[in-house]
């Protein structure tokens, strides 16, 4: 952070922005590979956390594969160069027509979510006349210890299949030829930084897997999810190394091609939500340093009440003071910080967000008519203007569209 000029970004191209050191995220990628390397293995970075097709398109060239939750992030995957064999589809709750897309654009697979989803996959694939590659998503029933919105591998949640259903489900794919049953997945939530959960979720689909290799399907692909966990305040992540060696030590002698499809741990903290401030106010209670920036582009706080650590630039005061760094939306859920310490602020002054890569443009909102922040990425090349800053006129356009036709 200490080499990046935000002042130069924010005045070539305004507040709200997001900024992102590309190299960073390749050494994030790097160490994927790494952790694994000596087995076969497909890292699937998780669009979700950031699709922007700059980004996207730098993990291709690394040789990233993609991990899609709908099929738009299908289409941004291919448009930004990831070949459809790296390419899987994951969702609890897939339409036909997003089936059918991704049976035709032929994806390495797709992660059933259910039964009924099976079923329906397979009548998709049989009107289309091709046999569709399956993996099963898998409910371990293990608690992530991590927030309960972003927890998503224990029987209360909507994710995956129960142990038994799954094993009915590979048999019903045995028996039809339509399916394929190519992989086994559990994914248990995200910001995960203990690693117990991931093992003992590992150790028993592993198991699982073992019993239906015997039964003489041919699964080649083991898709342990995402979920690992990065440093916001004082956390302690997990050590890739272990992480991996855990998840092989767990496969015993099988030698499936492991998938991983990290999100937050490859770009969370190469990203920085950069701000203005508007003004300062004070009443009997509180400071309030108001920004330029706000929920609807950055909602992670208001969201899970997550922190982010925030630095006032260029900083002249030494004295701080307790506030809480607000937005301009008329919500008091609305901040990006709460009780942080902060010198005073003068109007126009800039503070940053840290570890805002992941789960930040790509949460963005129009709440309240505001346009979403341009992103810019920092290469090796120079900066990047990576995506423009939303116009008013962007954001009418397709009411505007009806509104002037309904009218005429
Ligand atoms: N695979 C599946 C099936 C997922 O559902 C997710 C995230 C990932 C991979 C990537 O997980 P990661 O490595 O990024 O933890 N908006 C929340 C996070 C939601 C995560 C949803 N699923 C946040 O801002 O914390």
């Amino acid at each position: 952070m200490q080499n990046i000029d935000f002042k130069h970004l924010a005045q070539r191209y305004q507040t709200p922005l997001y900024v992102y050191d590309f190299p960073k995220i390749q050494e994030n990628f790097l160490a994927f590979k790494e952790a694994f390397a000596g087995r076969k293995s497909l890292i699937c970075y998780a669009l979700k956390a950031n699709s922007n097709l700059s980004l996207i398109a730098h993990l291709a060239q690394m040789g990233a594969g993609a991990d899609c939750v709908s099929f738009g992030e299908v289409r941004r995957a291919l448009l930004a160069g990831i070949p459809k064999y790296k390419i899987i589809f994951s969702g609890v709750g897939k339409r036909d027509d997003e089936i059918e897309g991704a049976l035709r654009e032929d994806i390495l697979f797709l992660n059933v979510e259910s039964f009924g989803e099976l079923k329906r996959i397979e009548k998709i694939a049989q009107a289309l006349n091709l046999q569709a590659r399956i993996s099963v998503r898998v409910n371990p029933n293990i608690d992530a210890k991590t927030h309960p919105y972003i927890s998503t591998g224990m029987a209360k949640n909507k994710f995956g299949v129960e142990i038994e259903e799954a094993k009915e489900m590979y048999l019903y794919i045995k028996h039809s030829n339509a399916l394929e049953a190519v992989g086994i997945h559990f994914h248990i939530g995200s910001q995960i930084c203990d690693l117990s959960p991931f093992i003992e979720a590992s150790n028993k689909i592993a198991k699982l897997l073992t019993s239906l290799l015997a039964l003489g399907l041919s699964i080649k692909f083991f898709d342990v999810g995402g979920g690992l966990g990065v440093c916001y305040d004082d956390e302690n992540p997990i050590a890739l190394y272990d992480y991996a060696q855990g998840i092989l030590a767990s496969l015993g002698g099988l030698e499936p091609t492991i998938i991983c499809e990290p999100g937050r741990r490859i770009v969370a903290e190469s990203g920085y939500f950069l701000t203005r401030v508007i003004g300062e106010k004070q009443n009997s209670h509180k400071r309030f340093v108001i920004v330029d920036g706000a929920m609807n582009d950055f909602l992670r706080p208001s969201l899970y009440e997550a922190y982010h650590r925030s630095t006032l630039l260029d900083s002249k005061s030494l004295d701080s003071s307790l506030c809480d760094i607000v937005g301009p939306i008329c919500e008091s859920g609305d901040y990006l910080a709460k009780d942080v310490l902060l010198p005073s602020t003068q109007e126009g002054d800039l503070i940053v967000f840290e570890g805002a890569g992941a789960y930040g443009y790509s949460m963005s909102s129009n709440y309240n008519t505001r346009t979403k922040p341009a992103e810019v990425a920092l290469t090796e090349n120079g900066i990047k203007l990576i995506r423009g800053r939303e116009s008013l006129e962007d954001l009418f356009a397709k009411e505007l569209e009806c509104y002037e036709s309904n009218k005429a």
